[in-house]
Parts: structure tokens; sequence; C-alpha cells
């Protein structure tokens, strides 16, 4: 994998071409966590080969699983991963690594794991996933680097979430697939993450109900067999080069599309000029006539308009003739990469969780930082739309997600190449 620090990217460009959408990172991580509940080996096809993939790899060999990779097949034989362990290290790194907590319990009984880091988007608790798993019988006590937790075989119970919440919900499916009695979820999110994890665990033999409901129901049993899955495709990857098309003005072609997954972003892409053929997993993206300005975005829970793209939007909209403006409603600091976008010229302004997009005004190229994934995604974007050379530093982040987005952006035309500790390597 390379692990270079800066992304330098050529602006004002035109993209053509077509590009292959990667695994989703959200989808492949909890079914890395539901592996360790087999005693055998699993295999993960189309898995994405992401920082973030790699790290839940590392947690999970620490753990005393043993892995490989063919091609983009990853596979875990988890029949001694009885560690208990997920120190400070790993779990600062990856936020979802909080989601191993559930599946090292029911397996293992104990755990002691770090709390966990991930990206600077706002205040980001971890009560959901307590409660759930306080509410089947564990006992945790927080200690001031780490979190302790045993518990005896989980017992099923109903669990009311006061708000929707991706992990809390995944965390709670984990732990009541192998306890003893019914769980009953309430209120569950219902974002495509959930119900490919439930599909995923269903196969190998979990009892679930409702899975794209907010209502889950789990009948525990004591084994859970080998499991076999493909990872679907990344929602938010593809959302991302849609956003790339329009801000170049460009068409693409998308393939292994999952379409129907974002048809609120698609309603957005439509608004702002966008225009897109699907067939059957592949999408013809048009973004020549993009972009018009739109009056509000908001974030939403799926099937809402998603947060990860907010940022990228926003790049967007830097490039439409007027006034934009988008609300952000799932977390309470995600307009880092605003701040990072008026260092290039653009007239972003910030009241509270709302941003004002004064949009037309030329970018220049310039040196920004990328905060966090999504919002170092968007960096990208507006660097494409820039005049000259745009340098993003701290772009390891972006590979936390993106599994090789300079090389497929290089493939649509893009001067884009990465550089860092290692020195100046053009792709
Ligand atoms: C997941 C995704 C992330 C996406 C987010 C929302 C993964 C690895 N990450 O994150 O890309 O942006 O869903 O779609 O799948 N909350 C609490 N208490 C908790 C847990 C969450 O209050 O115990 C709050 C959060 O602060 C946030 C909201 O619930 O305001 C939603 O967060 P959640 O759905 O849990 O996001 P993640 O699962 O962390």
């Amino acid at each position: 994998m390379k692990w270079l620090d800066e992304i330098h990217v050529m602006g004002k460009c035109s993209l053509s071409g077509e590009i292959f959408i990667q695994g989703s990172k959200n989808a492949a991580l909890p079914m890395m966590a539901a592996s360790l509940m087999h005693r055998g080996r699993s295999v993960l096809k189309g898995c994405p080969r992401i920082s973030d993939v790699f790290c839940m790899e590392e947690v999970l060999k620490s753990l005393g699983a043993v892995t490989w990779w063919e091609d983009h097949d990853l596979y875990l034989d988890c029949s001694d991963a009885d560690g208990t362990e997920i120190p400070e290290t790993y779990t600062r790194r990856m936020r979802s690594s909080i989601i191993l907590l559930g599946p090292v319990l029911s397996r293992n009984k104990k755990c002691r794991i770090g709390y966990p880091g991930g990206c600077i988007i706002g205040k980001r608790p971890i009560d959901l996933h307590l409660m759930a798993l306080g509410t089947l019988g564990a006992d945790i006590s927080e200690q001031t680097f780490y979190l302790d937790a045993e518990c005896s075989r989980f017992q099923g119970k109903d669990i009311y979430f006061t708000k929707s919440s991706v992990g809390a919900t995944q965390q709670a499916i984990l732990a009541a697939v192998m306890a003893q009695g019914v769980t009953k979820l309430h209120n569950c999110a219902k974002e495509p993450e959930v119900f490919w994890l439930c599909r995923y665990l269903r196969s190998m033999g979990a009892l679930i109900k409702g899975e794209e409901t907010k209502e889950i129901m789990i009948t525990g049993i004591r084994e859970l067999g080998p499991g076999n899955y493909t990872i679907p495709p990344d929602r938010i990857v593809a959302g991302t080069y849609l956003c790339a098309a329009a801000a170049t003005r460009s068409e693409i072609t998308l393939r292994n599309v999952p379409e129907q997954e974002l048809q609120a972003f698609l309603e957005v892409y439509q608004k702002i000029g966008g225009q897109y053929q699907a067939n059957g997993g592949t999408l013809e993206v048009n973004g020549k006539r993009a972009v018009q300005p739109i009056a509000l975005v908001e974030t939403k829970n799926y099937p809402g308009f998603p947060t990860d793209l907010q940022a990228p939007l926003m790049a967007v909209l830097t490039g439409a003739q007027g006034r934009s403006s988008i609300r952000e409603n799932i977390f309470d600091q995600r307009f880092g990469s605003a701040f990072q976008m008026n260092k290039m010229g653009a007239d972003i302004k910030i009241d509270g969780n709302q941003a004002v997009i004064c949009g037309g005004r030329p970018l220049t190229g310039t040196q920004v930082q990328a905060g966090d994934l999504r919002g170092g995604a968007a960096l990208i974007i507006a660097a494409l739309m820039a005049e000259g050379e745009t340098c993003i530093t701290e772009a390891e982040l972006i590979n936390r997600g993106y599994e090789h987005i300079c090389e497929d952006l290089q493939a649509l035309g893009c001067r884009i190449w990465q550089a860092g500790s290692r020195g100046f390597e053009e792709l």
C-alpha cells in the first residue's frame, strides 16, 4: 500500500473514461468483526484494500486470527482468535474498532478495549453501544484509557435506541446473534450497511428478521458457521465520483454502482443539473450541465441524503453561480473542509449546523489540509476545479476509505499524484 501523506492536483481538468466502484468500507468493517464469531475460516470477496480494512485486519491478527489476501478476497481464519485486548494504538486510529467489543465478548467473554478515535467530525459518543451491550448482560467499566468489559453468555432482551445509530445497531446485532433467547431492537438505523451485515450473518446461520426496518428481531444460536460473502459496492465512493464529474462538467461511466442506495443523493444531483442514465449497475454520468445552486440540502438518516456526501457536494456547489445551503443534522462538526475550501477562494459561511455557499468564486490551488476522510475527498474535488496546483496534506486520511482515488482520477485524465516521506512520485 502507498502511504504517502500529500496529494497534488492540477486543476481545471476535464474527465472522461470509466471507473469500477470498490467494495464498501462501511459494509466490510462490521463483516470482518462478525467473522470473529466463527471459529474457523471465512472469506470476504471484493473487499476494498484500504487502510481502515488493513487496520481492522491487524486488530483481528492481534487477537489471534490468521489472515491473508488473494487479490481482493480477504481470508480470515479465526480458529484461535481468543485474545481479549484491543489496545488504544488500534482504536484511536479507527473509530469503528469499537464494533469488535460485542463479538469479542460474545466469543471470549471479556474484553479490554481502548477508546475509539477516527475522523474528527464532532462528538462521537459510544453511549448507545454500551447501553446495548449492558442491556444484553455485559458488565462494563469505563477506565481512564480503556474500557473493561465482561459477561457470561449474552441474554436476549428488548433494546430501545433513543437515536438512530448505524454502529450501535450493528453492535447490538453482533452481540445478539449468539445470545440466549430473543433480542428485539427498536428504532434501529436503516442504513444499507446494517442490512448487509444482517445478510452476512444470516449466511453464517444467524436467525434475524426485519433487517430493513427499524425493528429487528434476532433469535440467538449457539454457533455461527463460516462466512463467504461478496462485499457490496461503496455508495459513498460512487457519490464522490459523481461529484467529481459535476465539478469538472465531465461525462464518465461508473460501473458497479449501488444505484438504489444512492437515491437521495441522485435526486439532489439532478436538481443541480447533473444527469445520469442507469443500466443495471452502470451509470452513464453527464455533468456537463451542472452546476446549479440549490436552496437547501439536509443530511438525514437513510434513506435521506448521506452525511458522508455532504462535504463532496459542498465542493461541487462552490462552482454553482449563486447561493446554496447545506444543513448537517448527523454530526456536529462536519464542516472542517469548508474552511480549507475558503483558503482556495471559496465563499462558504458556517453558522452552527448550516453552511451557506456563495458559489461561482474562482478557486485557486494552494496548500490545504484534509481533516477527515470525506472532507479530504471534497478537497480533491475542489482542487479539480481550481486554477493551478493544489497540495492536500494529511492525505493519508483519504486512503482510509478510497482504494485508489489518484489512480482512478488519473485514468480519467486528471493530473494528480501522491507525494510524501518517500519523495515525489507521480502515479
Ligand atoms: C457510520 C459510518 C459513517 C457515517 C455514519 C452516519 C461506519 C464505519 N461509519 O458511523 O461513515 O457517517 O454512520 O451515517 O459505518 N451516536 C450517539 N451515541 C452512540 C453512537 C452514535 O449519540 O453511541 C450519535 C453520533 O454522535 C451521531 C449519530 O449518533 O450524531 C449517528 O452516528 P452513527 O450512526 O453511530 O455513526 P457511526 O456508526 O459512527
